[in-house]
């Protein structure tokens, strides 16, 4: 008998979603002549039982568009809000599952997604996923759907951004997404020519940063470009927020615990000025006029570049494959060239952070660009 799969995507969206979709939805009907359908705006819309069927008409023309035909969300399972409360909702989605005769989930996300497909597994479903991010971050692959697409966006953005930047003689600083990973950021910095990249993975002091940019002054370089990535924080930043976490996982009481959260929410959101507090500083300490880019959605919007087209196919026609050899509890990934199943215990719950010693930091230093420290 032919199987039944369902497919969502969850998180933020991706170039490249929809070339996924087609390449698992196009080989399960050709190959193996299964049943696809798609559930709307990722768990929520599994728990609501949105769903559309995925048939050789849906999954036309849709190579080339940017987004996710499904829509997305970031509902969690066991924490989904429903009614103004969050509740666990995995024995309704197990029941939609078993309603449609599903023989595998297949979720699209990041590691968040990783994470919620792995409770999943837990609670008896056969879930296989895919990792799609932009911020390249997903464990256990070489590289993430998205990333190529949004590397492209912000190298082209740092470009442009030269010009203007020489002819006022100022310091643009221009924030590039990644809260935790520096992946994007270090990779368009390095790819667009940027004299400054901040990364998460490497606490700053903005005295360094001024050096760097005075520096390139007196060897007749009278503007720079500073590429900071979202999560991208101070030292005295960095130490205040490792406080902040290990005082809440030492908490004893509740009430201990809720007020760290506080104050842990209360820092989140004063980072989000930190791109522009981080510009008054350079323009500070180096006399020179600076100005703030900020890329945000811009980076994860249009039509994905022809390696995401070509890595999400290539993931999609694999995981059709896995789904007819009875295969389930693993991520697809890509590893050397090669796409292998993950098994998803290995893999949710991790990141894959820039390490400190990676190939694109020596050349960064060997160039001379400026990484907010010195080498330790
Ligand atoms: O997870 C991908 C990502 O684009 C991050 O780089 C970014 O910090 C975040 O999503 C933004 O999320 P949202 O679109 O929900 O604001």
């Amino acid at each position: 008998m032919s199987k039944h799969i369902g497919i969502l995507t969850s998180g933020g969206d991706t170039p490249g979603l929809n070339a996924a979709i087609r390449g698992i939805g196009k080989a399960a009907i050709r190959k193996y002549d299964m049943s696809v359908i798609g559930f709307r705006d990722g768990f929520k819309g599994l728990m609501q039982n949105r769903h559309v069927r995925l048939d050789g008409e849906a999954l036309s023309g849709i190579l080339t568009h940017g987004g996710t035909i499904l829509g997305t969300s970031r509902e969690k399972p066991h924490r989904m809000a429903v009614g103004g409360k969050k509740m666990d909702m995995t024995q309704v989605i197990k029941d939609n599952i078993e309603a449609h005769h599903l023989d595998a989930l297949v979720c699209l996300g990041g590691g968040g997604t990783q994470k919620n497909a792995l409770k999943l597994m837990e609670a008896g479903i056969s879930v296989i996923t895919l990792p799609k991010t932009i911020d390249r971050d997903v464990w256990g692959t070489d590289i993430t759907f998205g990333f190529d697409t949004a590397l492209n966006i912000a190298t082209e953005a740092i470009d442009r951004l030269h010009s203007t930047a020489h002819s006022h003689h100022r310091i643009i600083v221009v924030e590039i997404m990644g809260h935790k990973a520096g992946w994007l950021t270090l990779g368009a910095g390095l790819a667009g020519g940027a004299d400054v990249i901040l990364i998460p993975e490497i606490p700053y002091d903005a005295e360094l940063i001024a050096e760097t940019i005075k520096a390139r002054r007196s060897g007749g370089s009278n503007f720079s470009i500073v590429a900071v990535a979202e999560g991208a924080m101070s030292a005295k930043e960095y130490d205040e927020l490792a406080d902040l976490e290990a005082r809440r996982e030492a908490a004893e009481s509740g009430d201990e615990r809720s007020a760290l959260k506080a104050k842990l929410a209360k820092f989140e959101s004063a980072q989000k000025g930190s791109t522009a507090r981080l510009a008054a500083t350079l323009e500070e300490l180096t006399g020179l006029e600076a100005r703030v880019t900020i890329l945000g959605h811009v980076q994860r919007g249009g039509t994905p570049s022809p390696a995401d087209r070509l890595l999400a196919t290539r993931l999609g026609t694999k995981t059709a494959d896995l789904v007819a050899d009875g295969v389930s509890g693993v991520m697809v990934a890509i590893r050397q060239d090669e796409v292998v199943p993950v098994p998803l215990e290995e893999v949710a719950g991790k990141r894959s952070v820039v390490p400190l010693d990676h190939p694109w930091i020596e050349s960064a230093r060997s160039l001379g660009v400026g990484l907010g420290r010195g080498p330790e």
